[in-house]
């Protein structure tokens, strides 16, 4: 899968899923925007991208914030003059039982991942609609269709996270750009690390392939809806969860 020249762009990619996208799409050529709350961490992935060979350039942003999501995705085309990757990562969990949900973290993580992955979506579309080519890969989670103990306010968000991939692949469709979504089972990054460890062993258990995934093994779905080898895919969902689910 040959993405020379090409210019992605990722979110929440300071760390876990989105670093190892960002070195992934870099590792098939793609120069890449590493956004992320961190800066710091943005800073090292966008190295990493430029050791590998091609350009990457770190970007602090918030993408739950309009104005900020808008130059984020502004600041990548005055850079490298396109984008023809978005690949909407970031996320975060506040994770409570139902009845002890507070309004904030419902609110929390909906703006991150909803309303985040829309105003990243709106603002690459524009501009992708243009030039007639695009990819959009949106990370949604398996918690998306199956409902998580715990992430009601999550799982919400994930669900709905298909749903706009849906309707954004249906609009975007006429103007040759593709918009999928991946839903990750269970992946050993920070944030399963922080989930209670009498809770993540069990869950590993219950794993068909019986390991946790790797942030690797999200990457490479990333890549192939990134690359020509997904033209004639859109609007469709690839979970990748050792077997999870199925
Ligand atoms: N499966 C079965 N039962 C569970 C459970 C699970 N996954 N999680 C909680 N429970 C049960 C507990 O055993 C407990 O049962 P009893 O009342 O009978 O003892 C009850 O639900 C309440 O749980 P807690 O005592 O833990 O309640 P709490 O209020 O102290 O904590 C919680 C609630 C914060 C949600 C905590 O249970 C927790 O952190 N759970 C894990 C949540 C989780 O799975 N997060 C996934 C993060 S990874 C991710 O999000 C990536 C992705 O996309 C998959
Ligand atoms: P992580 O916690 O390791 O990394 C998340 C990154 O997103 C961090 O660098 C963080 O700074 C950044 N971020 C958080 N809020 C942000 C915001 N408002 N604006 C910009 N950046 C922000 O998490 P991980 O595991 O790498 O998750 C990546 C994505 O994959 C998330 O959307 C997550 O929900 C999803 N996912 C993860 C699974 C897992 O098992 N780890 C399973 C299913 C989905």
């Amino acid at each position: 899968m040959d993405l020379k020249g090409k210019v992605a762009v990722v979110t929440g990619a300071g760390q876990g899923i989105g670093r190892e996208v960002s070195l992934l799409l870099a590792n098939h050529g793609a120069n890449v925007v590493v956004g992320d709350l961190n800066i710091e961490a943005a800073n090292m992935v966008a190295n990493e991208v430029t050791e590998i060979g091609t350009e990457g350039f770190g970007y602090k942003v918030d993408v739950s914030d309009k104005d900020n999501a808008q130059s984020f995705i502004d600041s990548a085309i005055d850079t490298f003059g396109r984008i023809d990757i978005l690949v909407n990562n970031a996320g975060i969990t506040r994770d409570s039982m139902l009845h002890k949900m507070s309004e904030e973290q419902f609110d929390q993580v909906i703006n991150v991942h909803m309303k985040g992955t829309f105003l990243c979506m709106q603002a690459a579309a524009k501009h992708m609609r243009q030039n007639e080519t695009g990819k959009i890969v949106n990370i949604s989670s398996i918690a998306g269709k199956v409902g998580n103990i715990g992430q009601v306010n999550y799982s919400g968000a994930k669900a709905g996270i298909v749903g706009m991939t849906k309707a954004a692949a249906k609009e975007l469709a006429k103007f040759q750009v593709n918009v999928n979504a991946i839903q990750p089972g269970f992946i050993d990054t920070d944030m399963t690390r922080a989930v209670p460890e009498k809770i993540r062993q069990k869950k590993i258990e219950e794993i068909p392939m019986l390991k946790i995934g790797s942030p690797s093994d999200i990457a490479k779905a990333v890549v192939f809806l990134s690359s020509d080898y997904s033209d004639y895919i859109t609007g469709n969902v690839i979970e990748v969860t050792g077997g999870r689910y199925m």
